[in-house]
């Protein structure tokens, strides 16, 4: 099998995987990189996100053969200490239930403030519309979206 060196939270590491395997596969079972999570496999639910080259990628969909030299920064990379301003309001505005789906939501979030700082009610509901949360908190994501504007 080929051996891709990947480029993972500002780190050099290698796996030895199919060219068709999902990144997200390669992320959780060959780096042990656990935050990101597998929820339906087909792109439907936001769970697998990272970022690529700072955009949110759904990494279920994405065969390690496409990523080549690309950025990757998953959940555990967003930042040193889980003080990313997205990362401070999920826990001031108290959003997690059972937690699953969260690490897709804070990056989905953390692109979406990245290339918008200031995003509108309307851009926050449709980009986060995209990501699925089983225990229904959407209100509170949102919330938080629009607290974590306010700190960047
Ligand atoms: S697991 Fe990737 S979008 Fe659902
Ligand atoms: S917090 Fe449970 S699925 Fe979103």
């Amino acid at each position: 099998m080929p051996l891709y060196t990947l480029n993972i939270n500002g780190e050099k590491m290698q796996a030895d995987v199919a060219e068709d395997t999902p990144l997200l596969w390669v992320l959780r079972d060959h780096f042990r990189l656990t935050g990101t999570k597998y929820g339906c496999g087909i792109g439907q639910c936001g769970a697998c996100t990272v970022h690529l080259n700072g955009n949110a990628v759904r990494s279920c969909l994405m065969p390690v053969s496409s990523v080549q030299t690309g950025a990757i920064t998953t959940i555990e990379g967003l930042s040193e200490n889980g003080d990313h301003p997205v990362q401070q309001a999920w826990e001031e505005v108290d959003v997690p239930q059972c937690g699953y789906c969260q690490a897709g939501q804070i990056m989905t979030a953390a692109a979406l403030l990245k290339r918008n700082a200031k995003p509108s009610v309307n851009e926050v509901v449709n980009t986060m519309n995209a990501n699925i949360c089983r225990c229904g908190a959407y209100h509170r994501i949102r919330e938080a979206v629009i607290v974590a504007s306010k700190k960047i």
